[in-house]
């Protein structure tokens, strides 16, 4: 059976916490509808040649939103595409200006303790030393998510996988994803 593509109007951004499986849905949402993604970290690891940890730590934090807002810069310039942002991004200004006025931000939500069992190794990520400093970290950014969300689903319980039908569903009926007439 042959299947539909899509095209999308605008980019599309998934912001959310570490763990919430924005990259999954990200890649999974654009070989379902024939799009392209684009991840801020996996960008960012192959420009630099280290982790997104490691670039955090040596940048520290002010660099390290700097170099998301210049990828991220680079995204929207391009045809529009799904973005799976890092989870701190919502920590750059220039990125929520971006993220603000440039697509369309889906919220993916997951709860600091459900990025804590998601996450299989605590040392990939900053702020994973110990469960206050997730919940802290966690509890500064939902207002930022919130505030930017055009949408937000949740993803607690729930497969990446899943998640990417729920998307593509809310991306359709706003007008965003559109099947390519043949
Ligand atoms: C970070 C989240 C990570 C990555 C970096 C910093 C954060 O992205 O950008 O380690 O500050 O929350 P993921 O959300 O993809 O894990």
């Amino acid at each position: 059976m042959e299947r539909t593509l899509y095209t999308l109007t605008q980019p599309v951004f998934l912001i959310g916490f570490m763990g919430a499986g924005k990259t999954t849905m990200a890649r999974r949402l654009a070989r379902e509808c024939g799009l392209i993604c684009a991840d801020t970290d996996r960008c960012m690891e192959r420009k630099y040649g280290m982790s997104a940890k490691e670039l955090y730590e040596q940048a520290g934090e002010e660099g390290f939103r700097q170099m998301e807002a210049e990828t991220l810069e680079e995204f929207v310039q391009g045809e529009p595409r799904i973005i799976a942002c890092g989870g701190g991004i919502v920590m750059g200004e220039r990125s929520r200006e971006i993220i603000r006025t440039c697509g369309f931000a889906v919220y993916v939500h997951v709860t600091a303790d459900e990025s804590a069992e998601r996450i299989s190794n605590h040392d990939s990520r900053p702020f994973f030393h110990s469960m206050e400093s997730v919940r802290s970290v966690n509890q500064v950014r939902v207002p930022l998510y919130e505030e930017l969300a055009d949408v937000t689903v949740d993803s607690s319980s729930r497969t990446s996988g899943r998640m990417a039908y729920e998307v593509k569903d809310i991306l359709v009926k706003e007008g965003i994803l559109c099947p390519v007439r043949k």
